[in-house]
């Protein structure tokens, strides 16, 4: 019997708990998972910055147990001729995505997964950003006060 095939595409920076909860859900759908992992060059293109390069996004991706094999994205074009050459059963995005890649129901199943609440790689680059604005000084002094009073209070 033919393997049920699942494709899904993201960037995956900054790998977290939401992206994998997504894939553990997918790999769930069907027998062999493929994910097409944005390249640097098509996130420009989406006007993403990425943390983390594609190669090091692509292999966390490839070593996570419920991925089969990771492919790279770079362009919005590819997604029906991904889907004819490797067999495509189901095509699956997350909520935030619903509705945008109904035209691939010519091909393929299309469906659509609730999101993670709470976690994105966008707030994550925010912590980080704040976190790097901290006068790095001010922190340390902080540190040594909360230091001091918890001696003063033993
Ligand atoms: N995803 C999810 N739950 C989250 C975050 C992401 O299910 N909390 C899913 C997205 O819906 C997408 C896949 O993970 O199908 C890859 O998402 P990606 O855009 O790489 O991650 P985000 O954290 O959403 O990144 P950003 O904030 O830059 O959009």
């Amino acid at each position: 019997m033919k393997k049920k095939v699942i494709l899904t595409y993201g960037t995956f920076d900054m790998f977290h708990i939401g992206h994998l909860k997504l894939l553990k859900r997918l790999a769930k759908m069907g027998d062999k998972l493929i994910v097409a992992v944005s390249t640097d060059e098509f996130n420009l293109l989406k006007n993403k910055k990425t943390i983390i390069p594609y190669d090091q996004r692509a292999q966390i991706v490839e070593a996570i147990s419920y991925v089969d094999k990771v492919i790279p994205e770079y362009s919005w074009e590819q997604k029906i001729e991904d889907i004819k050459r490797y067999k495509v059963d189901i095509f699956a995005m997350g909520h935030d995505w619903k509705g945008k890649f109904d035209r691939l129901k010519e091909y393929c199943e299309v469906v659509y997964l609730p999101r993670t609440k709470g976690i994105s790689t966008t707030s994550l680059k925010k912590s980080l950003k704040l976190f790097s604005s901290i006068d790095k000084e001010e922190l340390l002094k902080a540190f040594d006060i909360l230091d001091r009073l918890k001696t003063d209070l033993q």
